[in-house]
């Protein structure tokens, strides 16, 4: 895997007033003209909020707790990103999902109103999963650091203003968080929060098999849980991302598996916007698990 220098550190431009990468902005016509299928399983989410770890635990309900099989690729292989768009000769999601045979399993961090029409026909299943706001700020920082494949985050000081101001790419995590839960009523949308899949994993991996409608045994919810926790998809390759060359993701500038902790959990970089950021609940009309609310 090579990309040129010129990719790196992309450029960005708006579609319908939401910042994306140029490339994306230059295919969103592709984009938007998707086709998905009636047996799809999208996982959306706002940037950092906990996707590859649902990745994760779907696949391996998928897969009835077989490791082997989740070891099959890295996760950006297993559940194309359908928006994420790369110069030729390198795998676009919509390539990968076009490929794909179904059932397939998607991912997007596309704000509701985006989401490429055929879902909504098709009535396709969708995951959501919220983070909270301070959470995913810090992480999508880090983040920006350590990924060449997203523009430079710039100084923290910066980096929390464009954030507030939803000068990001995927847009407003405000406006993210709100849309979705709106569009849940509608919809076939479960919808998650991390902070609740920290809090109880076991109960919310049963909710996504009920949502998937998948029944497995006790022995192998354990192993779920087992293979999905923090500690241990951290050193696990095929979902840590480390696969990728350090030329587009350094993992001693900050490792993609960087904390996996909520909120409640003091981080020296949050704690500088500690009491200016409205929670999520308050933003977005959400019931919040108390968990989130505590220690804003
Ligand atoms: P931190 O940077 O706060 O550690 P995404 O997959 O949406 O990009 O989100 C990445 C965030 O989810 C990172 O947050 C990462 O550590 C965290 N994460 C990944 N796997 C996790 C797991 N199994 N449990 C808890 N957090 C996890």
């Amino acid at each position: 895997l090579h990309l040129e220098e010129k990719y790196l550190q992309p450029e960005t431009k708006e579609v319908n007033g939401i910042l994306m990468t140029k490339m994306i902005s230059d295919n969103w016509d592709k984009i938007w003209n998707f086709q998905a299928k009636p047996n799809d399983l999208l996982i959306a989410t706002y940037a950092k909020a906990g996707t590859t770890w649902t990745q994760e635990i779907v696949d391996m309900i998928q897969n009835d707790g077989d490791l082997q099989k989740c070891q099959r690729a890295s996760t950006f292989d297993r559940h194309p990103f359908i928006e994420w768009t790369l110069p030729p000769p390198l795998n676009s999601g919509l390539d990968l999902a076009n490929k794909m045979p179904s059932p397939r399993t998607l991912k997007t961090h596309l704000p509701v109103q985006m989401l490429p029409p055929s879902f909504w026909k098709e009535n396709a299943k969708i995951i959501y999963v919220a983070r909270n706001a301070k959470d995913c700020l810090v992480s999508y920082y880090h983040f920006s650091r350590m990924n060449k494949m997203v523009p430079d985050p710039g100084s923290w000081e910066e980096y929390v203003e464009n954030f507030k101001a939803g000068k990001v790419l995927w847009g407003s995590w405000y406006d993210h968080v709100k849309g979705w839960w709106h569009a849940k009523d509608q919809h076939r949308i479960l919808y998650l929060f991390y902070e609740d899949m920290k809090e109880d994993p076991r109960r919310e991996i049963q909710k996504i098999l009920k949502f998937l409608e998948k029944e497995v045994s006790e022995e192998v919810l354990d192993k779920i849980i087992h293979h999905t926790s923090f500690e241990v998809m951290k050193e696990n390759p095929m979902a840590n991302y480390t696969t990728l060359p350090t030329s587009i993701m350094d993992h001693s500038i900050s490792p993609f598996m960087r904390r996996g902790t909520a909120v409640s959990s003091p981080d020296p970089m949050a704690l500088t916007t500690a009491g200016t950021q409205p929670s999520l609940g308050e933003v977005a009309g959400i019931p919040l698990p108390a968990t989130t609310v505590d220690n804003w």
